[in-house]
């Protein structure tokens, strides 16, 4: 039998706990689906912290110049401006709700990071910024009692009448069967894509279903050809991609190649703190030129005492594979990190379809551009989940049920030989993004992965399998018709920026990809 609630949010990251509190505000009912427990989600692993305008010798035009200039010439102004300005007020808020930001003598304690002109990260328990604000945002969900959360409750696909988005399917963990639920509005928060890779530090949730599901719907795409790779993950045989926080060499760190040379003096002259693109291709320019697989991360220079009070964390889990990042080398390389892609909004989490919000690491609100600046993520999905709430219970759009006929109706729960088969597909997948559409890309390498995800789409497919495949074919696509290097896009082929490329890639289902001068189709 379906469900009918008021607002269903997908996802409880950042984004989808923000707009949740935001939903439930105004009486109505919110039903929040997620695919895991409540704090699987990228926000839950973030490390070194998010960014705001607070300290004494910082303003708003300041962060509003180095997202831009991070963003390389494709950030919606007025979008940077909004994030900037509410960023404050909800940041504000967050910590009347309870949140625990470090301090030092009881002020609070800002960190520095790649591309930003001053020190304006806040960070929590050292290393752990993430934990503490889901931990801050469910306390708050909880005080709600209209808002229902329901666990392990995997999201496959949007239902739309007339052009209208008015409820999901998806797969009830009790009844382990498909279920549909109806609302006046949906809410996506699923995060990002960057389990689309080989070599990644997201968990596994982040499939980026949420931009597949709005992609299949008939929902604009835009930009997806911008991946952000981090530079510096822990790479050791047969381990997880460890993030190794940006933060640490904000506080210091200096990256070594296998001779203990500081390679950075040859590329960029902001050396370990050059923006995280450059040191990504410069690390993978100086394990390619030592016939290395990784490069050092050298945090000897500062006290054991001080490293395990500001990373806690990250100590710990070095320890578990033997190393002190206090006197050990510790080995690191990029691995896929952030998608600046995904659904194109307006300034309001409005998508181009009726009835379809978004939020957060799933959008493309034009904050971005073409590359993030650090620790801008966790208050894009605090400022527009909030604002997305607001404008689902503004719009105020009618509940609808209607007769959802599945476009996979034997979709139910795999049976483990189809989990299999699915397993084997994504890990295909994941290679070719790896090798073909990764760090550095070129036309013959795009057109290599497009035929591989050809082939493999037209295999009979789990809808997580299509869902991913049809993911990679974006993400593919966008990046052979950008025929320049920009931002997190680099192409061996086409090395410089062209104006003639500031614009927007846009892609639409049975639609051939188009280009945008704005994001922001609001006014
Ligand atoms: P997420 O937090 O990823 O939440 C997505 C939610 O959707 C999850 O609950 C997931 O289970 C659910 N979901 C996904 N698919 C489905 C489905 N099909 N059905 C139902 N539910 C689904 N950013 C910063 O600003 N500062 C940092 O310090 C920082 N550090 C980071 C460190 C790491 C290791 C990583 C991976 C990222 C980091 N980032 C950081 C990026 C930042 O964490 C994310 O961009 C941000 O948290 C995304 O928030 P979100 O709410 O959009 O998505
Ligand atoms: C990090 O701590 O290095 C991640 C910060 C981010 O992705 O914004």
């Amino acid at each position: 039998m379906a469900i009918e609630t008021d607002f269903i949010v997908i996802g409880s990251g950042v984004a989808g706990l923000r707009a949740s509190i935001e939903l439930a505000k105004s009486g109505a009912r919110v039903t929040v689906l997620t695919k895991d427990k409540a704090q699987e989600s990228n926000t839950e692993y973030a490390q070194g912290g998010v960014a705001v305008v607070l300290s004494d010798d910082d303003n708003a035009e300041l962060h509003e110049e180095d997202t831009l200039v991070a963003g390389a010439g494709l950030c919606d102004v007025e979008a940077v401006e909004t994030l900037v300005a509410d960023g404050t007020k909800y940041i504000k808020q967050l910590i009347e709700w309870g949140i625990e930001f470090d301090r030092e003598g009881g002020k609070l304690a800002f960190t520095q990071e790649a591309a930003h002109s001053r020190r304006r990260i806040l960070h929590a328990h050292g290393d752990s910024t993430g934990k503490e604000i889901v931990r801050a945002l469910i306390a708050r969900a909880r005080q709600e009692k209209r808002i229902v959360l329901m666990p392990f409750a995997n999201t496959e696909s949007l239902i739309v009448a007339d052009e209208r988005c008015v409820g999901v399917r998806f797969l009830d963990p009790i009844l382990r069967a498909p279920r549909e639920i109806f609302g006046k509005a949906v809410i996506l928060c699923t995060g990002g894509a960057g389990q689309l890779y080989q070599h990644t530090t997201n968990p596994s949730v982040a499939t980026g279903d949420g931009m597949a599901m709005a992609y299949f719907a008939g929902a604009e795409m835009a930009d997806m050809e911008f991946v952000q790779f981090h530079p510096t993950a822990l790479s050791l045989e047969n381990a997880p991609r460890f993030l190794l926080s940006e933060a640490m060499r904000g506080e210091g760190g200096i990256l070594r190649n296998k001779y203990g040379e500081r390679f950075m003096t040859r590329y960029d002259e902001r050396l370990e703190l050059a923006p995280r693109d450059i040191v990504s291709r410069s690390i993978v320019a100086e394990m390619r030129r030592t016939g290395t697989r990784s490069v050092f991360l050298d945090m000897t220079a500062l006290s054991e005492e001080f490293l395990r009070e500001r990373f806690p964390k990250i100590y710990e889990t070095c320890k578990f594979y033997d190393l002190n990042i206090a006197t050990d080398l510790l080995p690191v390389s990029p691995a896929s990190h952030y998608c600046m892609g995904g659904i194109r909004t307006d300034l309001h989490g409005r998508s181009t379809i009726a009835g379809l919000y978004a939020a957060g690491e799933v959008t493309c609100t034009g904050v971005h551009g073409a590359n993030r600046l650090a620790s801008n993520s966790l208050l894009e999905g605090l400022v527009f989940g909030a604002r997305a709430g607001e404008a689902a219970v503004a719009d105020n759009y009618e509940l609808r049920i209607t007769n959802y006929e599945s476009e996979n109706p034997k979709s139910k729960i795999q049976n483990p030989k189809s989990q299999e088969i699915s397993t084997a597909v994504k890990k295909r997948v994941k290679r070719v993004m790896w090798e073909r559409v990764g760090i550095l890309r070129d036309k013959d390498s795009l057109k290599r992965a497009l035929k591989e995800f050809e082939q493999i789409a037209r295999s009979n497919l789990s809808t997580s399998s299509r869902n991913f495949v049809t993911l990679a074919k974006l993400v593919a696509t966008s990046a052979l018709w950008r025929e320049e290097s920009r931002g997190g896009h680099f192409r061996n082929d086409f090395p410089e920026r062209d104006e003639k490329f500031r614009v927007h890639s846009i892609q639409k289902k049975d639609t051939e990809l188009t280009s945008s001068a704005k994001i922001n189709f609001g006014q």
